[in-house]
């Protein structure tokens, strides 16, 4: 394996692809970094190259924000361009995003093989837009890197280990994958989120962070909420919002950094963000200081896949206002609780919060921290 096209584009790809495209380069891979444009704020996008020294995009497509159709449609032709320009031997592409489809799209469709990071996740709802790309994604990759062995089951299911599609099931201490076989290969490798996430919360200084956004160790609820079904429904926007009310009134501090679609929702409802003094609504933060404020609030709510584990790795408990989660373990372990868009589940569950208070066992759901490690290995086994 020598030249992997690497596909991303939203916030949380960027994160991921990080330390992935480090060792790709430090292994000897030519790799091309393309960068679909499709989040493009500074600190939805450049804040994340600076900070975690990621390259700077071979190619930019610039397709900026639009329906899926368009979106979606913009990035598969700008990608097949690039691929057949490129002639790459993989493309590589990350969790669940329009940016996922068009890329593990593009190539399979001019059968170039796709490797497929963060694979066989479900929420089994298909209204979901993300659950739309993970499902095709996951059907056109050829090779699958699980984060969990729930989601080595869920592929299990959908006959990945089946004679009949070729699948080949390898487990997470045996990355020997033969060479050029044409079979899916489905490799439990962990989490690389979890990898980079402990790493390089070593090394920021949370007093620092605590200290810009007046806030001290547990004694603050965080929260992101970016999800459609809550963005894009004004009833569910407006009981989270609030259930954050309530916790404020009960004299809790609230840390809301507003993902964009987000703060546009709540305009476009005329929802005012500075009606609550312990309610702190804030821009965006980079991903260290959002480690920070993770690893020391009392509790989470969110709907954000990401930011639900990230609280897991550092034992916070999560609220997630949602029906379902893709990350089932979490609540199964009692860990992450699925409240629905429920005004005095979300307020009376966050309220009771305690830093301490971590309802379980802790478990290793998500690897040893060397998710990249395997990721490469595989790859270079390919070669
Ligand atoms: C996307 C992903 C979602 C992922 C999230 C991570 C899809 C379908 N959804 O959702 O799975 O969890 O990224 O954050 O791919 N906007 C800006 N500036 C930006 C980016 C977005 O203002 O830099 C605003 C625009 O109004 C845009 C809206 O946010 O229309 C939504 O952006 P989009 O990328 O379409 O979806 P996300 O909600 O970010
Ligand atoms: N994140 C960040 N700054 C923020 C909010 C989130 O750095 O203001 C990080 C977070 O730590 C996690 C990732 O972004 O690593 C999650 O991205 P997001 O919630 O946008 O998407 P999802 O994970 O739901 O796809």
């Amino acid at each position: 394996m020598k030249k992997i096209v690497s596909i991303v584009g939203a916030r949380p790809q960027f994160i991921k692809a990080s330390r992935v495209c480090r060792q790709l380069r430090d292994n000897g891979f030519r790799e091309v970094l393309v960068h679909t444009g499709q989040h493009y704020d500074l600190n939805m996008s450049d804040i994340f190259f600076a900070e975690l020294g990621i390259p700077q995009p071979d190619y930019h497509l610039g397709v900026g924000s639009a329906s899926h159709g368009k979106q979606t449609g913009d990035m598969l032709s700008s990608i097949e361009q690039i691929l057949l320009r490129e002639k790459p031997d993989l493309v590589l592409v990350y969790g669940d995003t329009n940016s996922t489809l068009a890329g593990s799209l593009a190539a399979s469709k001019i059968h170039v093989p796709v490797a497929h990071v963060e694979a066989g996740l479900r929420s089994y709802n298909k209204s979901m837009p993300e659950e739309v790309n993970r499902v095709v994604t996951d059907h056109v990759s050829d090779i699958l890197f699980c984060p969990t062995e729930i989601s080595i089951n869920n592929l299990v299911k959908e006959g990945f280990d089946n004679p009949v599609n070729g699948g080949k099931l390898i487990d997470r201490d045996d990355p020997a994958v033969g060479p050029g076989s044409a079979m899916p290969l489905v490799a439990n490798v962990g989490d690389v989120m979890y990898d980079i996430a402990v790493s390089m919360c070593e090394m920021v200084n949370p007093g620092s962070v605590l200290e810009r956004f007046g806030l001290a160790k547990n004694k603050y609820i965080l929260v992101t909420i970016h999800r459609a079904e809550n963005t894009d429904n004004p009833d569910n926007l407006r009981i989270i919002w609030e259930a954050l009310g309530e916790i404020a009134r009960a004299g809790i501090n609230v840390f809301f950094p507003l993902h964009p679609r987000t703060r546009k929702a709540f305009m476009e409802n005329s929802i005012p963000l500075d009606t609550e003094t312990n309610i702190q609504c804030a821009e965006p933060v980079s991903y260290s200081e959002m480690l920070v404020l993770e690893s020391n609030a009392s509790g989470i709510i969110t709907d954000s896949g990401g930011v639900q584990k990230e609280g897991f790795f550092f034992r916070v408990p999560c609220i997630i206002p949602r029906n379902e989660t893709e990350w089932v373990e979490l609540v199964e372990s009692g860990w992450n609780i699925l409240t629905g868009i429920d005004r005095e589940k979300i307020a009376g569950t966050a309220i009771g919060l305690a830093r301490g208070t971590g309802p379980g066992d802790w478990h290793p759901y998500y690897g040893d921290g060397h998710a990249v490690d395997r990721i490469v290995t595989i790859l270079k086994g390919l070669d």
